[in-house]
C-alpha cells in the first residue's frame, strides 16, 4: 500500500548535480513559502529553488531580510524565478495565483515547551494566511508545517469554509518529518540505506498522536523484542523534542523539517503535474477514524489529495497507540475549530 515512489525532486536534483533539471514538465507552478526567512523557511526555499516543476518561487515573510533572501536564491542557476515579499502589505501579491502555499511561518518550541504551547501565537498567523489564500489563490493547495499542525489544519479549513472556497483535498498538514525520522532510525537499526526503507506514520504530528506503524515497515524492522519496538516508537514520537533539547534554546528542527517539507511539496507538484502513484503520509480531512483530521498515506494527484489509502492493518500494540492518541487528537482539532469559529 505504502510505496516509496516518492523521492523528493529537490533531493534528486541535488544528488544528480546542479545542472540536471528536467524540462519535460507539462505545467509550471507558482509556489509560495509563507515564513520564508525563518529557520525552516530558508532551507525549504533553497530546496524548492532546485525543483524543476517550480517556475515561480514567491518568498513571503515579515522579516526585513526577505527581499535579500530572494535576491540570494535568485542567483542560483536553476529555472525558478524568485520574488521576495515583505510585510502584510505585500502578502496578497505573494500569494496571488499560487498553486501551492507552503506554510512554515510562526514561532518554534524552546526546551520544556510542547507544540500546543505555540498555539496562541501561531493560530492567528495561520488564520490570517488562510484568509489571504481564500481571496488570492482559492484553488491553491495549502501545506501546513506550522505547529501545532494538529490544530492548524482545522483552523485553515474553517477559514476557507467561511470564505466558501474550502476543498478538503487541498489542505494538508505536513507530517512527512515523522516518516523521514522513522526511515532514518530503521535504516540505522537494520544497517540499510534509509532511503530504501518505507514505513507509514499515522495519526497527527505531536507526541502520542504520532503513531509509527512499524509492523508495516519494508523491510521489516530487525527488532524482535517488544521493549525495543516500544523504545523505537517513543523515539519517533519524541524526535522533535530530541532536537529541541539538543539545540538547547536555539529552536526546534529546521533542516530536517525543510527537507521533509520540500519532499511533500515536491510530491504535491508531481501529483498536480499528472504523475500517478504519488503517495505520501499527510494530515488531512478524514473519515477513517472518529477524528475529523487524520494522517495516513494518501494519493496525491491533479486535485491534491485524490484518494485516502487508510492505514491498513495494525497489530495489537499499534491499536493501543491509536486508542491513546485519539483523545489528544480530538482535543487538538476542537481547539483549532473553536479558535477559527470565534
Ligand atoms: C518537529 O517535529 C518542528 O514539529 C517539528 O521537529
Amino acid at each position: 500500500m505504502f510505496s516509496r515512489a516518492l523521492k523528493p525532486v529537490a533531493a534528486v536534483a541535488v544528488q544528480n548535480g546542479a545542472k540536471n533539471f528536467s524540462t519535460t514538465s507539462q505545467r509550471n507552478y507558482k509556489v509560495v513559502v509563507a515564513g520564508a526567512s525563518g529557520g525552516i523557511g530558508q532551507p525549504l526555499s533553497l530546496l524548492l529553488k532546485q525543483n524543476a516543476l517550480v517556475t515561480h518561487l514567491a518568498l513571503y515573510d515579515l522579516a526585513p531580510v526577505t527581499p535579500g533572501v530572494a535576491c540570494d536564491l535568485s542567483h542560483m542557476d536553476t529555472p525558478a524565478k524568485v520574488t521576495g515579499h515583505k510585510g502584510p502589505e505585500q502578502l496578497a501579491d505573494a500569494i496571488k495565483g499560487a498553486d501551492l502555499v507552503v506554510i512554515p511561518a510562526g514561532v518554534p518550541r524552546k526546551p520544556g515547551m510542547t507544540r500546543d504551547d505555540l498555539f496562541n501565537t501561531n493560530a492567528s498567523i495561520v488564520r490570517d494566511l488562510a484568509n489571504v489564500v481564500a481571496s488570492q489563490a482559492p484553488k491553491a493547495i495549502m501545506a501546513i508545517i506550522t505547529n501545532p499542525v494538529n490544530s492548524m489544519v482545522p483552523i485553515a479549513s474553517e477559514v476557507l469554509k467561511k470564505a466558501g472556497v474550502y476543498d478538503p483535498k487541498r489542505v494538508l498538514g505536513v507530517t512527512t518529518l515523522d516518516v523521514v525520522r522513522a526511515c532514518a532510525f530503521i535504516g540505522e537499526i537494520n544497517g540499510v540505506n534509509p532511503t530504501n526503507v518505507s514505513v507509514p506514520v499515522i495519526g497527527g504530528h505531536s507526541g502520542v498522536t504520532i503513531i509509527p506503524v512499524l509492523s508495516q515497515s519494508q523491510p521489516a524492522v530487525k527488532l524482535s523484542d517488544q521493549g525495543k519496538i516500544k523504545a523505537l516508537t517513543e523515539r519517533i514520537q519524541e524526535a522533535g523534542t530530541e532536537v529541541v533539547k539538543a539545540k538547547a534554546g536555539g529552536g526546534s528542527a529546521t533542516l530536517s523539517m525543510a527537507y521533509a517539507g520540500a519532499r511533500l511539496a515536491g510530491s504535491v507538484l508531481r501529483g498536480l503535474n499528472g504523475e500517478s502513484n504519488v503517495v505520501e503520509c499527510a494530515y488531512v480531512k478524514s473519515d477513517i477514524t472518529e477524528a475529523a483530521y487524520f494522517a495516513n498515506p494518501v494519493v496525491l494527484g491533479k486535485n491534491g489529495v485524490e484518494k485516502n489509502l487508510g492505514y491498513g492493518k495494525l497489530n495489537a500494540y499499534e491499536q493501543e497507540l491509536l486508542k491513546a492518541a485519539m483523545p489528544e487528537l480530538l482535543k487538538n482539532i476542537k481547539t483549532g475549530e473553536d479558535f477559527a469559529k470565534k
